[in-house]
């Protein structure tokens, strides 16, 4: 009997849908087997007590589906038949795993905690369509016999969420944190300070949260669209993220992008007078103002933010911003020209790269290693290849930092920007983006391209449902490309996965998507 022909004489006589090829992002390797897994509240789990975490965080999620969990045993301590057993995988690489799905039992390998959690989600997306269904009395879940061997391509798997030009909650935050774990995704980025908003607590600058977080009265802002993160919600949203093996990572703008900043200390600012913040619509696309690189207070402020945002993120990594730094108030202002003519710089604009340089050190010196937007490059004296590019931009400026030794993400506009409209970039342009931009891999790509990210900005769609509806199925999308090898880049494969991600899981997580693609 063929396997087709087989789920579906099963699917009739159980009534749910097998799904073996449901799985996003598609795992490197998989096969059919015949015969079927019963789940249900009879199966056990067997692990060891360090990868626990990984079985409970499953179980939740079982739970939600079926109202039932699984007992979980030590792993020497092995009953026959109907098991789910976890061990440790000899040569199977960060974050990858093997499962093996047979009518007697379930064998999960990997040498992570990475490995085992993602093979639990991989686990869960071959559950039947009964995902979705609001029973929660579903006693026996039909899992199709598999034999799946996967890893991840890229290690950086990204994406960031504007907070600035709308304050995102932490309640959504951690709801995407959920959805980005369920689609293997690693990094969150969070764009925490910008002209519309600073969105983070330093103890040591109150006013940046009793000013800079709010929009100027008179623009009538909704309540919900303003406000900051206390510094304990942060510790919540980062510890929420590490179970989940997503790493957060902060981004605190220099120089440019900080009039809300300048707001509450106009002083740093070169023209030195209060400065209201405007929605983004109600005011230039790019404001002029920015810090004074010429005062040395400027430098004091990043080092006195730097300082709390080391000691609340744990990420190796702190983004700097450094895009967008028009420098026509650096040129009418004396105290920068004075800076100018001291370090004998070639123009104003290298200002840019010398703040930039100096309030790294801050960073850095705490083993932390800065991220900047590509514009950093134009600035190359005052970096070198320990500062990460994040590539907004055209590819050549990317693979020209890639050849010269510096690692790279790719977020370029062109494919990988959710607040564009589907009109603009649709889910197929998303899942077709090649971060190699053609190039044969010499070792160099895979080596300095560290992955990829989408960027979500605020400022179009800014409440919880518009913005499921600007990020979803699109994530799935990027989390395949950032996830999957490239050896079977199938759109129409990857639509029926997706189709059935929409009908099920996207339900399950009670996602608006609203049928967009
Ligand atoms: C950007 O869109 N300015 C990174
Ligand atoms: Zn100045």
């Amino acid at each position: 009997m063929t396997k087709g022909l087989y789920v579906l004489l099963i699917s009739i006589i159980t009534n749910q849908t097998l799904v073996a090829q449901s799985i996003i992002p598609l795992p490197e390797k998989m096969n059919n087997r015949n015969g079927i897994f019963d789940l249900s509240i009879a199966t056990s789990i067997h692990v060891r007590k360090d990868m626990l975490p990984e079985v409970l965080q499953f179980n939740e999620q079982l739970k939600n589906i079926s109202g039932y969990e699984l007992r979980v045993n030590d792993e020497d301590n092995e009953e026959k038949g109907n098991t789910i057993i976890i061990k440790q995988g000899p040569g199977i690489t960060e974050e990858g795993y093997q499962l093996e799905v047979t009518p007697e039992k379930i064998t999960i390998q990997a040498n992570d905690d990475k490995g085992v959690f993602y093979a639990l989600i991989s686990l869960l997306q071959l559950l039947p369509n009964e995902v979705s269904s609001k029973r929660k009395d579903i006693s026996i879940l039909k899992i199709p016999a598999i034999d799946i061997s996967d890893h991840p391509r890229f290690k950086w798997r990204g994406l960031m969420l504007d907070c600035s030009r709308t304050f995102i909650s932490p309640s959504y935050i951690k709801e995407t944190i959920r959805r980005m774990a369920f689609y293997k995704l690693n990094i969150l980025h969070l764009h925490l300070t910008d002209d519309q908003g600073w969105r983070l607590e330093i103890k040591s600058l109150p006013e940046l949260t009793s000013r800079s977080c709010y929009f100027d009265r008179h623009f009538n802002e909704p309540k919900e669209f303003q406000g900051y993160y206390a510094q304990q919600d942060i510790r919540d949203i980062v510890e929420y993220a590490a179970q989940k093996h997503i790493q957060i990572i902060p981004e605190i703008e220099s120089p440019g992008h900080s009039l809300a900043a300048l707001n509450a200390y106009p002083e740093l600012s070169c023209v030195g007078h209060v400065l209201p913040i405007y929605p983004f619509f109600s005011g230039p696309e790019i404001t002029q103002d920015l810090f004074c690189v010429g005062n040395p207070a400027s430098y004091a402020f990043y080092k006195n933010v730097l300082a709390e945002v080391i000691r609340m993120f744990p990420s190796p990594y702190i983004h700097l911003g450094g895009d967008e730094v028009p420098p026509t108030r650096w040129e009418e202002c004396a105290k920068c020209q004075r800076l100018v003519k001291q370090n004998a710089l070639a123009d104003t604009r290298e200002l840019g790269g010398y703040f930039m340089q100096q309030i790294a050190l801050n960073a850095i010196k705490s083993n932390k290693r800065p991220i900047a937007w590509n514009e950093v490059f134009e600035q190359k004296k005052y970096i070198n290849t320990n500062w990460i590019i994040m590539n907004w931009g055209s590819s050549k400026a990317a693979l020209d930092a890639v050849k010269e030794g510096y690692d790279v993400v790719m977020a370029p506009t062109s494919h990988l920007y959710f607040d564009y409209t589907y009109e603009q970039i649709n889910t197929k342009k998303v899942f077709e983006f090649d971060p190699y931009y053609g190039e044969k891999d010499d070792g160099l790509l895979k080596s300095h391209i560290l992955g990829i990210q989408a960027l979500f900005w605020s400022h179009i769609d800014r409440t919880e449902s518009r913005i499921d509806y600007q990020l979803y199925p699109r994530l799935l999308a990027l989390a395949e490309r950032a996830w999957s090898s490239t050896n079977d880049i199938n759109y129409n494969n990857f639509k029926s996965r997706e189709e059935y991600h929409k009908e099920h899981w996207l339900k399950n997580m009670q996602i608006a998507f609203n049928g967009n693609d």
